[in-house]
């Protein structure tokens, strides 16, 4: 099922600037694995929010009422999360969390092992390189499947060892595009190593499928607000109760298990709870009778009326539309990864023959068509080169882009690559 157009219109009114950058003018936006649209409530929340000048734990009602912003904030975020215990809390962005679990868990872990794979981004791999070797462990990065470009159970198996005290999954690659098994290799992790700490990436892969923590077997999870139609400067991170209570730094005499450091912004607490409320909205609108459905449900009814949007516009930069061939059906052009997977996430990723993939993101900039290249950098160069792919275009779409954003995508596409 897709989206009506009416539907549509009605999902872009809820973001800024879906039709028109505020610095170009119109043009159509599938950059949305650097980003995302920020949905209007976040931004009035966050105005409203940043405005107040009190601070949390006093006793006047602007305190308390910040207090419960804050209190609300972090149930919403459970919510979408799908994780009924653990504890939730907000840093500087989704590397900066990432780093700090990845630390603790290493200090905190008892094994001599940490592995992660090549599919992942520098956020965790930095970060497992760095303090591995500190704590007097060896860090491995296991290969990703070059053809499916999907990291699974087969290539994490041969590097398990009961030593293992901290293993790195991605969930979804911003450069293939393609979504992992998350619950499969957790589960094949711990069926050798039990106690290992399993920290998860879900930067890329939140905005696009439902997160089920409470199905995964995990002990961390991390998110970035800006990608999930939210705003820049704080990412969201999970951890379960073993890693929660686990020794990380905190104020001398708080609470083991907290892992907040100082004091909230609450204005991102409000805006990611407009996110949970959207996606509630989202949820309800897909669903023929959802008056019986609980918050959680209505996620989860977002989460799959998503997926089918955006495989409906996979499938026309794929297969074409508007009349024009697809990435799929151009000789000069090609796809990274297979072209029909169904770890396939809303994104497409090629290159045009006889044409640099900088260039080609120039000239769709130049037509008003925004996406971004992937070259072998320091961000990318662990994926690329495997596939031994210098660079790629990036075309990354979310659930409010239209098929006549993708025939817009396809004409310069089509120009380009001359036919
Ligand atoms: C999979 C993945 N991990 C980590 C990051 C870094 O997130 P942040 O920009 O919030 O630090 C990104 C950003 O592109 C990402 O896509």
């Amino acid at each position: 099922m897709t989206f009506s157009p009416e539907f549509l219109t009605t999902i872009r009114d809820r973001f800024h600037h879906a039709d028109v950058c505020p610095v170009q003018g119109p043009r159509a936006f599938f950059e949305n694995a650097g980003g995302s649209l920020t949905l209007k409530a976040a931004v009035e929340r966050t105005a409203e929010l940043m405005a107040f000048p009190d601070n949390q734990g006093r006793t006047n009602v602007a305190s308390k009422y910040l207090m419960d912003v804050i209190a609300d904030g972090r149930a919403d975020m459970k919510l979408l999360l799908g994780a009924s215990s653990g504890e939730v809390f907000i840093g500087e962005s989704g590397t900066e969390l990432l780093g700090r679990l990845v630390r603790n868990a290493i200090f905190a872990g008892s094994g001599s092992l940490v592995i992660g794979s090549h599919l992942e981004h520098p956020a965790t791999y930095s970060a497992c390189r760095r303090w591995a070797p500190i704590a007097g462990m060896t860090y491995e990065q296991v290969a990703f499947d070059t053809e499916t470009t999907v990291v699974g159970v087969d290539q994490y198996r041969p590097a398990l060892t009961p030593d293992l005290a901290v293993a790195t999954i991605i969930h979804a690659s911003p450069v293939t595009g393609m979504h992992v098994d998350v619950a499969a290799i957790a589960a094949e992790i711990r069926s050798v190593a039990p106690d290992c700490f399993i920290i998860v990436d879900g930067i890329q892969h939140a905005a696009h499928g439902k997160v089920d923590i409470d199905d995964y077997g995990i002990d961390g999870y991390v998110v970035s607000g800006y990608k999930l139609f939210s705003r820049h400067n704080f990412g969201v991170a999970w951890v379960s109760d073993r890693l929660a209570h686990a020794p990380h730094e905190q104020l001398d005499g708080a609470p083991a298990h907290v892992w907040e450091l100082g004091t909230r912004d609450t204005s991102a607490y409000a805006a990611f709870s407009a996110v949970v409320r959207y996606l509630e909205w989202l949820g309800a609108e897909s669903t023929d009778d959802a008056s019986h459905l609980s918050s959680r449900e209505l996620i989860e009814a977002a989460a799959l009326a998503i997926r089918s949007q955006e495989q409906d516009l996979v499938d026309a930069m794929m297969w074409g539309t508007g009349g024009l061939p697809g990435l799929g059906q151009l000789d000069n052009v090609r796809v990274v990864g297979p072209e029909n997977s169904e770890h396939r996430s809303g994104m497409v990723s090629f290159t045009i023959d006889g044409h640099n993939s900088l260039d080609v993101v120039d000239e769709l900039n130049a037509d008003g068509v925004r996406t971004h290249a992937r070259k072998q950098d320091y961000y990318s160069a662990g994926v690329l080169a495997p596939l031994e792919i210098e660079s790629c275009v990036r075309a990354s779409a979310s659930h409010y882009n239209t098929r006549a954003e993708v025939e817009q995508m396809l004409a310069t596409v089509n120009r380009l690559a001359g036919s």
